[in-house]
């Protein structure tokens, strides 16, 4: 790749930061100055702001590796959001993530940089529905996964992730026979088959789904594994029960990327969002990847440039929740950071 014709030091050195990075794999010639003018002037732009960038894995690898500060699952960036010293958290992720930033930063200053950053595990359930089901269940834990609106939160005991999911369901079960466990009937029925627990008896479940995760196709992974011996198929807790029960290994983000690193299979077929293929054959260069993947519009709403336009102009777009909701909501994630530590 030849860059000797660009007159600009500071562009120049961020091709080659971005090189080191990888992301000339993902870019041609071309493009690579032009992500590189991006991810220079967002740097710049974030820095001059006292801001920084939580990136979710099913972002671009430009988004992730080029300009994010705090990068991961769910969890991982909920934890860590709580103890940046910055004035502003830019978030590319889905608005529920940006929220619970809010909910656990509330001076601090909250952006995403898409309109359309929703989520539709987030949409399936209000605050309306999860009363009802509480007035339907007197007495019974709501257990609510993170892919929720702050007023379900608020009306919740304790969040959940696809990283701690798993623990705090048994801490609960210490104490209850019977949880709600809301919205992802997927996650929930395998979490209970885990768990041996029964959905209707042990469980409560709501009818949300993952419109990316719902729609993999199990049949596929029998064909992948013939087709690469020795393959190990990775799938994201929110699949249905049917791809789990092909797949050798279920969990979060989180925990699939540590699976890769601590193994060393053939090949790995991933299930799951595309942002999270492309990130993992950067990190493990050497690793042979077959990514069953599809694509989440809402994740994918975000681009290098919706990041710069924030930067620019930020007011349309940052995230606010009213106090009364989020000191309630508070208390159920902060429940999570308890029982999953
Ligand atoms: P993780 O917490 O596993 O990153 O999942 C978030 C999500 O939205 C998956 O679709
Ligand atoms: Fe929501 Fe599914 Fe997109 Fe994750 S991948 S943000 S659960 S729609």
């Amino acid at each position: 790749m030849d860059f000797k014709g660009l007159m600009n030091p500071a562009l120049n050195e961020e091709i080659k930061r971005l090189i080191a990075l990888g992301l000339h794999r993902r870019c041609v010639d071309e493009d690579l100055p032009r992500v590189a003018g991006l991810t220079l002037e967002i740097n710049r732009l974030k820095r001059e702001r006292n801001a920084v960038i939580c990136a979710h894995v099913y972002q671009t690898p430009e988004i992730i590796l080029g300009v994010g500060d705090l990068t991961g699952d769910s969890y991982k960036l909920a934890a860590d959001c709580r103890k940046t010293a910055a004035d502003t958290i830019i978030f590319c992720g889905v608005h529920f993530m940006a929220e619970t930033a809010k909910i656990l930063n509330p001076s601090k200053k909250v952006y995403v940089p898409s309109g359309n950053a929703g989520c539709s595990l987030s949409e399936a359930i209000t605050a309306t529905d999860v009363r009802k089901l509480k007035a339907g269940h007197p007495g019974l834990p709501v257990v609510t996964y993170i892919n929720t609106s702050a007023e379900v939160k608020a009306e919740s005991d304790c969040i959940v992730t696809s990283a701690n999911a798993e623990k705090i369901l048994r801490r609960m079960y210490e104490a209850h026979d019977k949880v709600i466990f809301i919205p992802d009937r997927f996650m929930g029925a395998n979490l209970a088959k885990t768990l041996g627990k029964t959905p209707g008896r042990d469980i409560i479940l709501w009818n949300g789904t993952c419109i990316v995760h719902e729609k993999f196709n199990a049949g596929l992974i029998d064909i992948y594994r013939r087709r690469y011996p020795g393959l190990v198929a990775l799938a994201h807790a929110e699949c249905p029960s049917e791809i789990i029960a092909a797949a050798d290994f279920m969990g979060g983000t989180g925990d699939m990327m540590r699976y890769i690193g601590n193994t060393d299979a053939a090949a790995y077929l991933l299930v799951t969002e595309c942002g999270f293929g492309e990130l993992a054959r950067l990190k493990f260069p050497n690793k042979n990847f077959v990514a069953m993947c599809r694509l989440c519009p809402y994740m994918k709403s975000i681009t290098l440039n919706s990041v710069l336009a924030l930067l620019t102009d930020p007011a349309p777009q940052e995230v606010t929740v009213p106090e009364d909701i989020a000191a309630s909501a508070r208390v159920s994630i902060e429940k999570m950071f308890e029982l999953a530590a």
